[in-house]
């Protein structure tokens, strides 16, 4: 009886401790945090490509790979900007970036999300 009880209260204890660790209840403090403020190309996009990206997509190893998709100017990524949007949000039509890897973080995507609607300013 007392094995039962207390396999019983492990595995309370076990299964409360897994309730704040899901993906659905981390997400939203991801994005509390968020600065979107100020969002522009030279200032945020860039550093978040340069982390994520330009590992395939700088002009030194983008032919190499043979895709040939550079992104590391303004005009770059302004002339891909549907794909690349639809690239990281995984929305389909095109690859999903960065390749063979997760998701970029909630809050890049978030940062990514208000530049594109407030215009793509480059400074
Ligand atoms: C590990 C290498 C790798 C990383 C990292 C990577 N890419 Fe790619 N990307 C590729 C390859 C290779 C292609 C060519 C299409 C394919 O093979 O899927 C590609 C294609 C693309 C395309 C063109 C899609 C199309 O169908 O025209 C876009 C846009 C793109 N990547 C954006 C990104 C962005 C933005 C990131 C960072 C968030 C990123 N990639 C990270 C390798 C990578």
């Amino acid at each position: 009886m007392k094995i039962i009880l207390i396999s019983f209260f492990l595995g309370v204890i076990f299964l409360s401790s897994c309730d704040y660790n899901n993906e659905k209840d981390l997400y939203p403090s991801q994005l509390a945090n968020c600065d979107t403020t100020n969002v522009t190309f030279n200032g945020t996009i860039i550093y978040i490509l340069a982390t994520n990206c330009f590992s395939c997509h700088d002009h030194q190893y983008a032919d190499l790979f043979g895709d040939a998709v550079h992104l590391e100017s303004y005009a770059d990524v302004k002339s891909r900007l549907g794909k690349l949007s639809n690239a990281i949000n995984h929305t389909g039509g095109v690859s999903s970036m960065p390749k063979n890897a997760a998701k970029l973080k909630a809050c890049d995507l978030k940062k990514f999300e208000v530049w594109i609607r407030n215009d793509t300013p480059e400074e």
